[in-house]
C-alpha cells in the first residue's frame, strides 16, 4: 500500500495537533510556507574561546557595550573604559535635572517635568535592525512603537501653495493621483506602445484607475484618501472631498523629500523606541556587564607592546594604565585625532583625513497642541528653510504635555551656523509658527544639543573618510568603495576598530552593533587559530 494521499493542509493540521503551534510553525518554515524570521546571528565560537585572553575596550557606547557583552559570554576578560559618568555615548536621553554642557562653556539646565525626555542621539529603531531589537529582547528593554510618519502632519514650503502648510495625506495622495493620470494619458495616446503589450496596456490602465484613483474618463479629481473639507458625519452630513493640490505645487522638491521619507529603507514602519528613553538600552547592557565598565576613565594614550597593548588613561585625577592582549577601539575618530597612539600609517591617515557631521537637535516642552488641536500623533513635519524637521513624541500620547523636536539638521548650514543659541531657539520657534500659527508661543524650556559642541564626541557621525570624498550623510551607501573605510575594517595588529563608522550603517546603533559583532568574530577566529597552531 502506498502513502495515504494527504493534503498539505491536512498534514499541517496533524502536525499542529501533535506538537502545538510551534511544531506547525517550524514545519511550515521547513516546507517553505513561512518566511524564515530574520534573527541575530550568533558568534561562531566555542564557549570558552576567550579564556585567558584580555581585551581593553575603549568607549562605552553601543559598539563597546555589545563587544563587551559578547566577549564576556565567550570567556574573554574585558574592561570597558568610558570617559563619561554614564554608558551609551551618543545614545543620550536628557531629562529634567540634567545639564548639557558645550565645549565653549555654554551650559543648559534641563527643567522638564518628570517623565519627559528627549533622545538627542539615536531616537528610533527600525524593524529591520534585528541585532538592536534582539538585544532589547534579550536584555528585557521594553519597546513601544515609534511613529515615524503621520499622514495628519504637515509640510510647508514658502515657495509653494502661498506658504500655506499642506497635510501629508493630501500631498502624498494628490501626487499619486496626478502621476497616475499622466501615465494613463501616455498609455492611451500610444506613447508606451513600444514598451507594453496590448494586454499589459489594459492591465496598467485598470491598475491606475484603482491606484490613482482615476474616474471613468481617466482624470484625477481628488480622493477621500487625500482628505475632506467636510468630514462625513451623522444624519445628512455628507463628506466633501478636498480639491486636489495642483501638480505644479506638488512637484517642488521640498515636498518630494517630505513625501518620500517613509519609503527610506530604515525609516519604514514599524519603528520602535524603548519606553522611557533610548538610554534604557545602554543602561541594560551596563547592568548586565557590572564591573566590566569603568566610568570617567578618559583614554590619553594607545600604545602597542610586545604582548599586545597598553592603554593610558586618567580616572578621578589619577593617571592609570591598562595592559591587554587586544584592544577594541570604539572612540570616535574626532577623539582619536587627539590621542597619542601607535597606529600604523594608513590608520593615522584615515583618522587625520576624516570629517564628521555636525548634527543638532532642538527640543521643547509644550502642551500637546499637535494632538489636542490637530489630531497629529507622532511623525515628522518639515519646512523648506530654517529649522526643520519637527518631530512629535511617540511616548506619552494623550497626556497633557510632551517634548517635541523643532530642528534636527546640520549646525553648519546657512545662516544657522553663525547664530547665537537664543537666535537658534527663535528660529526653531518660528518653524512651529509657520506650520501651526499661534502655537510657537506654547513652546517652553528649550534644550539644544549640537554634537560638535559635546565633549568626547565633537561631531555626530562620520561624513567622509578621505580628502577627495564627497560629503555623505547617513543612508548613503558608498562607504564600501572608500580606501579609508577599507583600512578601518581591518585590525591594526592587536587593535580592532569598532563603531558605526566601521560599518555600512552609519549613524545607526545597528551599525555599531554589527561592527562589534564582526570584530568579536574576527578576534575569536584569530584566537582559535593561535590555539590550534
Ligand atoms: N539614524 C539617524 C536618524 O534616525 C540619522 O535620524
Amino acid at each position: 500500500m502506498g502513502a495515504p494521499n494527504i493534503s498539505r493542509r491536512d498534514f499541517l493540521m496533524k502536525v499542529g495537533q501533535a506538537g502545538g503551534f510551534s511544531a506547525a510553525f517550524l514545519t511550515m518554515q521547513a516546507l517553505g510556507l513561512m518566511p524564515q524570521a530574520e534573527a541575530m546571528r550568533p558568534i561562531e565560537a566555542a564557549p570558552e574561546t576567550g579564556k585567558g585572553v584580555t581585551v581593553a575596550i575603549l568607549g562605552g557606547g553601543i559598539a563597546g557595550l555589545v563587544a563587551a557583552y559578547e566577549m564576556k559570554a565567550l570567556g574573554y576578560k574585558c574592561m570597558v573604559l568610558e570617559a563619561r559618568h554614564r554608558p551609551g555615548g551618543r545614545n543620550w536621553s536628557v531629562r529634567g535635572g540634567d545639564t548639557v554642557e558645550f565645549l565653549d562653556g555654554a551650559q543648559q539646565k534641563c527643567t522638564w517635568e518628570r517623565g519627559h525626555y528627549q533622545n538627542f542621539g539615536p531616537a528610533r529603531l527600525p524593524s529591520v535592525h534585528k541585532n538592536m531589537l534582539g538585544y532589547c529582547r534579550k536584555l528585557g528593554v521594553a519597546l513601544e512603537v515609534e511613529v515615524n510618519t503621520s499622514r495628519s502632519s504637515y509640510l510647508e514650503n514658502d515657495e509653494a501653495n502661498g506658504g500655506k502648510p499642506a497635510v501629508q495625506r493630501e500631498v502624498i495622495n494628490d501626487t499619486r493621483g496626478h502621476v497616475s493620470e499622466l501615465l494613463g494619458k501616455c498609455i492611451r495616446q500610444g506613447a508606451l506602445d513600444q514598451d507594453l503589450s496590448g494586454e499589459d496596456r489594459d492591465r496598467m490602465l485598470s491598475f491606475l484607475r484603482q491606484y490613482g484613483p482615476l474616474d471613468s474618463t481617466g482624470a484625477y479629481v481628488g480622493s477621500s484618501r487625500a482628505g475632506y473639507v467636510t468630514l462625513p458625519g451623522a444624519g445628512d452630513q455628507e463628506g466633501r472631498i478636498a480639491k486636489p493640490v495642483d501638480m505644479h505645487t506638488l512637484l517642488d522638491e521640498n515636498f518630494w523629500d517630505g513625501i518620500l521619507f517613509e519609503e527610506v529603507f530604515d525609516m519604514q514602519a514599524t519603528m520602535f523606541q524603548p519606553v522611557g528613553g533610548m538610554d534604557r538600552i545602554p543602561y541594560a547592557f551596563a547592568h548586565a556587564l557590572g564591573k566590566t565598565v569603568h566610568y570617567e576613565a578618559v583614554v590619553t594614550e594607545i600604545r602597542r607592546t610586545a604582548k599586545g597593548v597598553r592603554i593610558g588613561y586618567t580616572q578621578g585625577g589619577r593617571t592609570k594604565a591598562l595592559e591587554a592582549d587586544y584592544c577594541f577601539c570604539a572612540l570616535p575618530m574626532t577623539m582619536l585625532k587627539k590621542i597619542s597612539n601607535d597606529f600604523s600609517a594608513p590608520y593615522k591617515q584615515v583618522i587625520e583625513d576624516c570629517t564628521y557631521a555636525p548634527a543638532y537637535k532642538i527640543a521643547w516642552e509644550s502642551r500637546r497642541f499637535w494632538e489636542q488641536d490637530y489630531n497629529i500623533y507622532g511623525g515628522l513635519e518639515s519646512v523648506n528653510t530654517g529649522c526643520s524637521p519637527v518631530w512629535f513624541p511617540s511616548g506619552g500620547m494623550f497626556t497633557e504635555r510632551g517634548v517635541l523636536v523643532s530642528g534636527y539638521a546640520m549646525d553648519d548650514w546657512g545662516e544657522f551656523a553663525s547664530m547665537t543659541m537664543e537666535q537658534k531657539f527663535a528660529e526653531s520657534r518660528k518653524t512651529i509658527e509657520r506650520l501651526h500659527p499661534g502655537h510657537g508661543r506654547e513652546l517652553e524650556k528649550p534644550m539644544y544639543v549640537s554634537w560638535r559642541q559635546i565633549a568626547f564626541n565633537e561631531g555626530s557621525w562620520v561624513a567622509t573618510y578621505g580628502p577627495d570624498e564627497p560629503t555623505r550623510g547617513w543612508g548613503d551607501d558608498a562607504h564600501r568603495v572608500n580606501p579609508g573605510y577599507e583600512t578601518l575594517i581591518q585590525p591594526d595588529g592587536p587593535i580592532y576598530f569598532i563603531g558605526d563608522h566601521v560599518s555600512q550603517i552609519v549613524a545607526w546603533q545597528e551599525g555599531a552593533a554589527v561592527s562589534a559583532l564582526r570584530a568579536v568574530q574576527m578576534l575569536s577566529d584569530r584566537v582559535r587559530a593561535r590555539q590550534s597552531s
